[in-house]
């Protein structure tokens, strides 16, 4: 299974400033040492954190997967098809949202989704698509055309005891729906050190991308160690 470790929160701190560290390039190169299999940017209509220039130099440097999430809009498509990232996640994106809340509203926005996802392909990149543990969901991410989902596990994530177990459930449904499909599944969102067990240990499952709890961990302890820490606690349960 793939780690994949989102680095925006080292430009949110770089952008606290607008200066030029911690830049999210280095610790892209040593998460890649950590252990990262591959490295997410969101950029957002805002750049309130990774700027145009990360994404350049990612991907001049990154030699594992660079996975680049963004909105499906005119503007980030136009950059997607010029940068080529090796993969494309489309999320949601609000302006006022702390962070990516929900998985895309698939059913409402299928149209301008099945165009986006066609012209990004049609550059040879791969599309993945953002969207909650929904059955329903998967069918339409099928239609869509899409290779891959990304489910998102917040829920799951925020919830504890039988409501965790709730959604969990939800979480694992909605992936054997996918693999059923031929869709190839990934899962993130809120996961942690405690919390990414359950989900490291859905079989079948190709991916897990997580940024805040690696982050965070990596300002105390080095961002090397945070995620051979993650590696290792996904490795755990491969095994069983
Ligand atoms: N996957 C997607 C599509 C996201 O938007 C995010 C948040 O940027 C993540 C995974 C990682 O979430 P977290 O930072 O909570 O680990």
């Amino acid at each position: 299974m793939i780690l994949g470790v989102n680095v925006d929160h080292v430009a949110t701190i770089r952008q606290a400033r607008k200066g030029v560290d911690p830049d999210p390039v280095m610790a892209a190169t040593l998460a890649i040492l950590g252990g990262a299999d591959g490295i997410t940017v969101h950029l957002r209509e805002d750049r309130r954190h990774i700027q145009d220039r990360d994404l350049k130099v990612l991907k001049e440097v990154v030699p594992v997967e660079l996975n680049l999430e963004m909105a499906a809009t005119k503007e980030m498509i136009g950059i997607a098809l010029k940068m080529k990232p090796d993969m494309v996640t489309l999320v949601p994106e609000k302006r006022e949202e702390l962070t990516t809340e929900g998985g895309l509203d698939v059913k409402r926005h299928k149209l301008n989704l099945k165009r986006a996802v066609k012209t990004i392909q049609g550059a040879g990149i791969p599309v993945s698509l953002f969207i909650n543990p929904s059955v329903d969901d998967i069918f339409i991410a099928k239609e869509i055309g899409v290779e891959m989902v990304e489910i998102h596990t917040g829920l799951y994530a925020n919830a504890k005891g039988k409501r965790q177990e709730k959604e969990l459930l939800k979480v694992i449904t909605a992936i054997k729906k996918a693999l059923s499909l031929e869709l190839k599944a990934n899962a993130g969102h809120g996961l942690n050190y405690f919390n990414v067990r359950k989900i490291a240990a859905i079989e079948g499952l190709r991916g897990l991308y997580i940024g805040h709890s690696i982050i965070s961990r990596a300002v105390l302890v080095g961002i090397e160690r945070a995620v051979r820490g993650m590696k290792e606690l996904i490795k755990s349960v491969q095994c069983q």
